[in-house]
């Protein structure tokens, strides 16, 4: 009886496979970073991006598989990222994923992205998914959402202009750090002084749960002309302020959608989770509230095929497989109404 569920990722740079068990137990994940190709460019290039998952994605499915130690026969189903991210990319995991399925005859499941940084937190667990209010803080998203259950997401606030992880990589190109900026502020963050420098914290109206971090970006800009930034202490002091305005602004708001919308348990996901005082921050924040806190595993934080495959195994166990003509969705939305 087919009991695991191979999934792909391949929404942006990082081209990734994973299998988990049916039950959600991950037995194997890899990812081939393209990050390193990336960095000379300052950023993602689409075309390469794409030339670089078709080279990767076939090798992956088989060291999966080999990690896992089965076979295609043992998988129930094929699944992939459909969305959302760059369509090029996308088109690669998903016909990889399809042409599995076609091939042995098992179903498709085309996986929203964003569905799986939300439930990443619960990978290794040892539980069912439970409601919680989850912030999601990734490159091209940062989100509140209450989840009542997998599949019933409501949306309680986003960002009205970039999100946490583009603030990051934003700010350290122009503080003259490498791509991606968010790890490397984080490590510059640790000798310098977050009081240093007194960024804007954008709270909105107060009890707003959405986010601003444009002004941010724009007061680094300005402090930058009055800065020697060959002096690698002022990098660091630059990094710590700024980490420290964006974090306070993410813990503030979470632990306030908590409270308004009485929820206890509360969850962290996507790469700017990957921070180290962003994870401090809510460890503190969340026990002083008498909140549950789950965080995804730093593994599971940045872009991976674990996240696709465990939300893939949640949605197939609910009935759920995708028509093999699904097409991708650079725009692909997790909230339904
Ligand atoms: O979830 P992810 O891997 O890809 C998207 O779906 O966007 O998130 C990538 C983002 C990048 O902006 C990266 O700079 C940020 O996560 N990031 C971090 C850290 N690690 C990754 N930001 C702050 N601190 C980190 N340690
Ligand atoms: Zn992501």
């Amino acid at each position: 009886m087919p009991d695991c569920i191979l999934a792909l990722e391949s929404s942006c740079d990082e081209t990734a496979a994973a299998i988990c068990t049916l039950d959600g137990t991950l037995l194997a994940s890899s990812i081939s970073s393209q990050a390193d190709i990336h960095r000379r460019y300052g950023g993602v290039v689409p075309e390469v991006a794409s030339r670089n998952h078709i080279l990767h994605v076939r090798p992956l499915v088989e060291e999966v598989l080999a990690q896992a130690k089965i076979t295609l026969d043992d998988c129930a189903a094929f699944a992939a990222t459909s969305g959302p991210g760059l369509v090029s990319s996308l088109l690669i995991g998903t016909s990889m994923a399809k042409s599995l399925a076609v091939t042995t005859g098992r179903p498709y499941l085309a996986v929203n992205h964003m569905e799986g940084h939300l439930l990443s937190p619960f990978i290794g667990a040892n539980g069912p998914v439970r409601p919680c209010i989850a912030l999601i803080v990734s490159g091209g998203h940062t989100m509140l959402v209450k989840v009542r259950a997998v599949g019933d997401y409501q949306l309680l606030g986003r960002t009205r202009d970039d999100a946490a992880g583009e603030a990051f990589d934003k700010i350290a190109k122009m503080i003259g750090l490498p791509y991606p900026g968010g790890p490397e502020i984080d490590k510059s963050a640790r000798t310098g002084n977050p009081k240093a420098f007194d960024f804007p914290r954008s709270f909105l109206d107060g009890r707003s749960l959405e986010f601003s971090f444009s002004g941010l970006k724009t007061a680094v800009l300005y402090e930058l002309p009055k800065l020697d930034l060959t002096q690698p202490q002022i990098i660091a002091d630059l990094s710590a302020s700024v980490q420290e305005a964006i974090v306070e602004v993410l813990v503030e708001k979470l632990l306030l959608a908590a409270q308004v919308h009485q929820e206890k348990l509360i969850t962290v996901s996507g790469g700017v989770s990957c921070n180290a005082h962003l994870r401090s921050r809510l460890q503190k924040g969340a026990s002083k509230a008498g909140l549950e806190l789950l965080l995804a595993e730093p593994a599971l934080c940045t872009d991976n095929a674990g996240m696709i495959a465990f939300t893939a195994a949640q949605r197939f166990r609910q009935g759920h497989t995708s028509p093999i003509e699904t097409d991708v969705d650079p725009n692909l939305s997790i909230i339904s109404s």
